[in-house]
């Protein structure tokens, strides 16, 4: 048993088939659900996940750089007080996709994401897109939190009177937007603090999910408690004169001010709503994801709709909107309050509050190579002692063999969890966070994540077609067409209106990838080589176990 059914698309070359049609056909080879069934069964992953620890995982993931660092730049720069207006936007697009997210989940609970969900819908290549794609949300989206996190780290040695080096708190390059070109910023070298957190979580993602998701739940409600302490404290000096004009008036270009203005604010601050999907990825890791994913996504999205529809509000009501231009304006806030002990809560919550985005991040992007990646590979399993195990591994499929040979799916037999490329995620991401600077990182994150969302809203209208009957425990409400195409439509509007250049850098990350497709992915893709890959693998080591055996 190789765990996968296929549809005629996958099948090998038909008689009379041309050399054309064939090699398309190919690249739209979808994955049944059956096999996605049997691939959760088949899965060796812990399932020790409970709805509360989703919820967890999910705040944990959400509220972060989002509201902690970007609401000062969007607002400053972008939306004024109306960045309220640009949450409540960026809310609604993400929460068309939330219930997309919720459909898909419910009927194929394995890890992978929006990844497994287009490959069940819109077959290999579009799902190697989304794939790649989520590198962009998920490993950057990381690093971007990670210079978030540092950017709190050194304002909260600030406030306890010690003052570290810029030179090695901040990124060596940064983009000029006037000149169009990146340049090196004089006497910055490394940004020490977000290379050290990412290794350190890195490790931390290592040792296991349980004792992860433990860290988290603590972590997600120091967060919660210091943002409810900021908005009830900052909220007695709120000055309605703050709010006047709401909407200031467009000052020449498109993305300063007025209508168009919280528009591009809103595509800033929808960074902000980024991460709910991350437990999707952690399905197979649930004890009963049909149910819980779904009831989690949807609690922790209002609960974090509310959030920051507060925060928003009390920012500029304290501090005039152009003086929000600060990495750290949750603590501009708390400064002009007067409380200096604010201002120390607000940086310690948002240290604590940062780390739980980067874990949840960093969680996500390994289960999603691993669904992305071979089978368990030969070296692996004849390197396990115990014989039965050997047995059971074989027969374990739960990749797709596009991407990362045998590293993807090594999965640690003492700590369950897929180490390496943990490991791998890791270290790419601590470089990365060293080197850049927030701003590119999280419009790259923002727009790579409009375009899966795209593609999960199309997604549900797909498989309503070509699978109307399969088991749904969660529908979006109003039909398969009126949310879906809204969502889709809604995140189109966003991706127009971030900026040319973190489109262009989409496009160019996009190649890269079509590119690995062509040279390996396509090549190695279990979907499209059932008979040959799997089943050469399976009998070399077969025969391997039945010689030790005695067979
Ligand atoms: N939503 C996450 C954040 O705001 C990515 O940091």
């Amino acid at each position: 048993m190789s765990g996968y059914s296929f549809l005629t698309s996958g099948a090998p070359r038909q008689p009379g088939e041309s050399k054309w049609k064939y090699h398309i056909r190919k690249l739209f080879t979808l994955k049944t659900l059956t096999s996605l069934d049997e691939d959760r069964q088949n899965s060796n992953l812990a399932k020790t996940l409970n709805l509360y620890d989703l919820i967890m995982i999910s705040l944990g993931a959400i509220i972060g750089s989002g509201i902690f660092v970007l609401t000062g730049e969007a607002a400053a720069t972008k939306s004024g007080p109306a960045v309220v207006i640009s949450f409540l936007l960026a809310g609604v697009t993400a929460s068309f996709a939330a219930l997309s997210y919720c459909e898909l989940t419910s009927m194929i609970p394995i890890s992978g994401s929006s990844y497994t969900f287009v490959y069940a819908t819109m077959g290999e290549l579009i799902a190697w897109i989304i794939g790649w794609d989520l590198i962009l949300e998920y490993l950057v989206g990381a690093a971007a939190v990670a210079v978030g996190w540092s950017g709190y780290f050194v304002s909260f040695f600030a406030d306890c009177g010690v003052i570290l080096s810029k030179s090695w708190t901040s990124a060596p390059v940064k983009y000029d937007i006037a000149l169009g070109q990146f340049h090196i910023v004089p006497n910055a070298y490394f940004n020490v603090p977000a290379f050290l957190v990412v290794i350190f979580l890195t490790i931390l993602l290592t040792i296991g999910i349980k004792e992860s998701a433990r860290v988290n739940t603590t972590v997600v409600s120091i967060k919660l408690l210091v943002i409810i302490i900021f908005c009830i404290a900052a909220g007695t000096r709120v000055n309605p004169d703050n709010y006047k004009p709401f909407i200031p008036e467009n000052e020449g270009t498109f993305s300063r001010f007025g209508f168009t203005g919280v528009l591009a604010g809103t595509s800033v601050v929808f960074f902000a709503f980024i991460g709910f999907d991350s437990i999707s990825t952690t399905a197979q890791e649930t004890k009963n994801p049909q149910r819980d994913v779904p009831i989690a996504i949807m609690t922790s999205f209002a609960i974090v709709s509310v959030v920051y529809v507060a925060v928003s509000l009390v920012l500029v009501g304290v501090v005039p909107y152009r003086l929000l231009a600060s990495p750290a304006p949750l603590a501009v806030a708390a400064d002009m309050t007067g409380m200096k002990w604010l201002g120390i809560i607000v940086d310690l919550g948002a240290v604590c509050g940062l780390i739980s985005v980067i874990l949840v991040s960093l969680m996500g992007q390994p289960r999603i190579f691993l669904a992305m990646a071979k089978q368990v590979s030969y070296h692996f399993v004849t390197s396990v002692q115990n014989l039965e195990t050997k047995k059971v591994l074989i027969i374990f499929s739960s990749s797709d063999g596009l991407f990362l040979p045998s590293l993807g799916s090594r999965i640690h037999p003492r700590f369950q969890t897929p180490y390496l490329t943990t490991i791998l995620c890791g270290t790419v991401c601590a470089i990365t966070a060293a080197l850049f600077p927030i701003d590119i990182l999280s419009e790259l994150t923002s727009v790579g994540t409009l375009l899966a969302f795209f593609f999960v809203n199309i997604g549900v209208m797909v498989l309503r077609l070509i699978a109307p009957d399969a088991p749904r425990k969660f529908k979006v409400p109003g039909g398969p067409v009126f949310i879906p195409i809204t969502g889709a439509s809604l995140n189109l509007l966003l991706l127009a209106t971030a900026s040319r250049n973190s489109i262009i850098r989409l496009f160019i990350w996009m190649a890269i990838g079509l590119l690995v497709y062509v040279f390996y992915g396509r090549r190695h893709s279990k979907a499209n080589n059932s008979t040959r890959n799997v089943d050469l693998d399976n009998e070399m080591m077969k025969t391997n176990v039945n010689k030790e055996a005695g067979l």
